[in-house]
């Protein structure tokens, strides 16, 4: 496939900017907020609005690529080897409904289900992070890894889903009181997206959570590996997982210590795993 990579990443810079104009403008009521899968599973018409901005944009400059998204997706489509968007609309639709401003814009490509660029935009923020495959990440700086030593304290955020066992990794925080680990604290921020944004930046060590689609994590993948950072599956063993598998952990970027880090996190987590289907 042959996809100028610079072409597309500022394409998808300028629909997250203009996208992030129309969140910013939107005001969410919680009364008029749906639900999908369950009650915490929200969405609104400006995920909806957005989702369809998006791909008017996109399809229009590339109608030959598929396009995967948050609010158009149908149970059973598959990421496929072909060039894909991959489009979260907002992502921490929660917190936008609550007006918490931690939001963001997630926008990908992929191509043979892995992602080759990504942006996430936070428009309260006005924070834009990017990747194009091979080349860095970046915010307004490119962003590097952190090199701090393993053992020694470090801040441990985690995704908290409606089917994330939190107290499992609680423990690794209560350790801290029972001179175990040393962990400064948990985080539960509501975008997977700025999650692994956050980790690539250096900000937090650690961001753990199963059940993500991938649209939640395309765009934060490759800015989070660009930067120097991995991706491990949520449960014990797979040290590769893909982009498709619902199953992510996302490691500081940290290149010394990332293993120790991501063994500390497997070894709290129960015989066999949790189920994230
Ligand atoms: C959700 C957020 C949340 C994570 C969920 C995602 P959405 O995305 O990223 O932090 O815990 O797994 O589905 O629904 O706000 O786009």
């Amino acid at each position: 496939h042959q996809v100028n990579h610079k072409e597309v990443h500022d394409l998808l810079v300028e629909v997250a900017l203009a996208a992030g104009d129309m969140i910013v403008a939107a005001q969410p009521h919680i009364a008029a907020v749906g639900t999908k899968q369950n009650s915490a599973d929200l969405v609104t018409e400006t995920d909806q609005a957005v989702e369809q901005y998006v791909i008017t944009i996109i399809k229009g400059k590339y109608p030959e690529f598929d396009f995967l998204g948050e609010e158009t997706y149908t149970t059973g489509k598959k990421l496929t080897d072909k060039p894909t968007f991959i489009c979260d609309p907002i992502d921490g639709t929660v917190n936008f409904v609550h007006t918490f401003p931690n939001v963001c814009i997630s926008l990908a490509l992929a191509v043979y289900k892995k992602p080759v660029v990504g942006v996430v935009y936070n428009p309260y923020t006005t924070h834009l992070y990017s990747a194009i495959k091979g080349q860095g990440s970046f915010l307004t700086m490119p962003i590097r890894s952190r090199s701090t030593a393993p053992i020694e304290p470090c801040s441990h955020r985690t995704g908290r889903n409606w089917d994330v066992k939190y107290e499992t990794f609680a423990k690794l925080a209560g350790g801290r009181e029972q001179g175990g680990k040393m962990v400064h604290s948990l985080r539960s921020m509501g975008s997977a997206a700025l999650n692994f944004c956050a980790v690539a930046a250096g900000q937090i060590d650690v961001y753990w959570e199963g059940g993500c689609w991938a649209w939640d994590v395309a765009a934060g993948w490759l800015i989070l590996t660009e930067a120097g950072g991995i991706v491990v599956d949520a449960n014990p063993g797979n040290w590769s997982p893909t982009l498709d598998g619902r199953r992510c952990m996302a490691v500081r970027a940290a290149p010394t210590g990332q293993r120790e880090i991501v063994e500390e996190f497997w070894s709290v987590i129960p015989e066999g795993g949790y189920d994230y289907s």
